[in-house]
């Protein structure tokens, strides 16, 4: 069994340098050393198939060129360091070892495939236990187990119920690993709203929030609270907007006397400012 190292708590830290690491190129151990200070390794075993082993992903270019070009770019390809002894597995991190099904021709899937419809052939059958429902997320969570989480919180995206699946948000072939991300051709609330429709806009009074994404409210992948907020209660509102307290008492919010208005709920229930993100009628966004 082959152990492939690589520096998942630290990248963690240092996305938001991610325009230090590309200009590093294969500088990126060094650089990520010096520009967030620690290093902490996380090693991953990948998954011990018999009979097959890793080829590494050079070996892929020779049948998937196409996708192997857009794949250099990906966030996935960048990171999966080289093991000690390793071979760079970028594309088997994912779909397992595949020397079997390279030296069938393409004839026997790999272990991990996801394509639906397509069985499994009769040599691997029983081989590689793999629920079909949740394929593509159970080979996620081998690595980012904090996100099975989240998904187990109350309130989440139907990801465990099969309704969805994580590459709906994010393309593990090509680019940053975020559905609008900086090289692709949609953002990323036009990714939420070709599913949330009736959250695109086409206001005439647009809450400025949305300007800073879906994110700034909502969490993605799943919350303790309605709706996947980040906050269940005015503290989502007040993050952006402050609070003065006038006259001692008075509590104002947009210069607006909200005294009496917090004690009667959330700001965006009881009559107050139920089109949160954004209005045809109301510029205080209230319907
Ligand atoms: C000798 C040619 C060849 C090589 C080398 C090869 N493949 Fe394939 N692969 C194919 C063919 C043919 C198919 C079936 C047609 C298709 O889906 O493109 C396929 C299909 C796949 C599928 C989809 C399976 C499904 O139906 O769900 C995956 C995933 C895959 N290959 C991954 C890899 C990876 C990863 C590597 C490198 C480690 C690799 N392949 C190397 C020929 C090859
Ligand atoms: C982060 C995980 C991940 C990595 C890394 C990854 N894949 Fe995939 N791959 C997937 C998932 C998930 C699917 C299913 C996509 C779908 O259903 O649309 C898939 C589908 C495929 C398919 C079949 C469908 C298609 O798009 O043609 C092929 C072939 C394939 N991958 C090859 C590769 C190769 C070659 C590499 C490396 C260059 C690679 N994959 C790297 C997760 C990954
Ligand atoms: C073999 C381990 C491995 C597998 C399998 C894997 N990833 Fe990753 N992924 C990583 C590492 C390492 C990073 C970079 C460190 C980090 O951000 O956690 C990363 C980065 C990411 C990022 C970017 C995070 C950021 O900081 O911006 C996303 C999104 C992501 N992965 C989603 C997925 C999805 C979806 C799948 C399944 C289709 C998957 N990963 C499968 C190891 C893996
Ligand atoms: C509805 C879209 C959506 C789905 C579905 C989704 N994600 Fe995400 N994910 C996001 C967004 C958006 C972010 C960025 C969050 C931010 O910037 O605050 C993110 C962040 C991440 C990150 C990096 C930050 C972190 O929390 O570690 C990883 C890794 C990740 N997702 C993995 C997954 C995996 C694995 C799945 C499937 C089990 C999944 N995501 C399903 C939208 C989604
Ligand atoms: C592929 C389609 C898809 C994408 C992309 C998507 N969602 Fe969703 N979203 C869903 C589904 C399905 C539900 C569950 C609705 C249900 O259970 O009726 C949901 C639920 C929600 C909910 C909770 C609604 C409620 O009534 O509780 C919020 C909020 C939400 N999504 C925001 C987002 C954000 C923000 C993004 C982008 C980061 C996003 N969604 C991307 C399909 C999607
Ligand atoms: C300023 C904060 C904020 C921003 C930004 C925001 N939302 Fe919301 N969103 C909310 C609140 C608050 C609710 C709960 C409204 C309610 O319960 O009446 C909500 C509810 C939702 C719902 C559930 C709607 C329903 O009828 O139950 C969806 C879906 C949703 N938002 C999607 C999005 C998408 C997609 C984006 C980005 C394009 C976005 N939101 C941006 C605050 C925000
Ligand atoms: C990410 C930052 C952010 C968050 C979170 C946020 N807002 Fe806003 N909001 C703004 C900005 C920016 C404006 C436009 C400038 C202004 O009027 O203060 C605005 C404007 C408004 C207005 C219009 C004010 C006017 O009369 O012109 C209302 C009403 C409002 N927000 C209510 C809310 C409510 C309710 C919430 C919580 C659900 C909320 N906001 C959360 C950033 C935010």
């Amino acid at each position: 069994m082959k152990t492939f190292a690589f520096l998942n708590p630290l990248w963690v830290r240092c996305r938001r340098q991610r325009g230090l690491a590309l200009v590093a190129g294969t500088g990126i151990l060094l650089l990520a050393v010096i520009s967030c200070g620690s290093l902490t390794q996380q090693a991953v075993v990948l998954p011990d198939v018999p009979g097959a082993k890793y080829v590494g992903s050079a070996d892929c270019e020779q049948c998937h060129d196409e996708l192997c070009r857009d794949f250099k770019t990906a966030d996935h390809a960048r990171l999966m360091a080289r093991g000690k002894n390793g071979i760079n597995a970028g594309c088997e991190s994912c779909h397992g070892p595949c020397s079997i099904h390279e030296d069938s021709g393409g004839e026997v899937k790999p272990p991990y495939s996801f394509t639906a419809g397509r069985p499994q052939p009769e040599s691997l059958s029983g081989r590689f236990p793999l629920d079909p429902e949740h394929a593509v997320e159970n080979t996620c969570y081998k690595c980012h187990m904090d996100v099975r989480g989240q998904f187990n919180l109350p309130n989440h995206h139907p990801v465990p119920e099969g309704r969805m699946t994580c590459i709906q948000c994010h393309p593990p072939h090509k680019g940053i690993a975020h559905a609008g991300g900086s090289t692709q051709l949609l953002s990323q609330e036009e990714n939420c709203t070709q599913c949330h429709e009736s959250q695109q806009g086409l206001y005439v009074f647009e809450h400025e929030a949305m300007r800073e994404g879906c994110t700034s409210c909502h969490t993605p992948h799943g919350s303790v609270n309605a709706k996947l907020l980040t906050e269940r209660n005015a503290n989502l509102c007040l993050k952006c907007h402050f609070q003065q307290v006038k006259d001692g008492s008075a509590i104002l919010i947009g210069g607006v006397d909200h005294t009496s208005r917090l004690s009667q709920g959330a700001c965006w229930s009881a009559g107050c400012h139920e089109a949160v993100h954004g209005s045809r009628v109301s510029p205080s966004l209230r319907f």
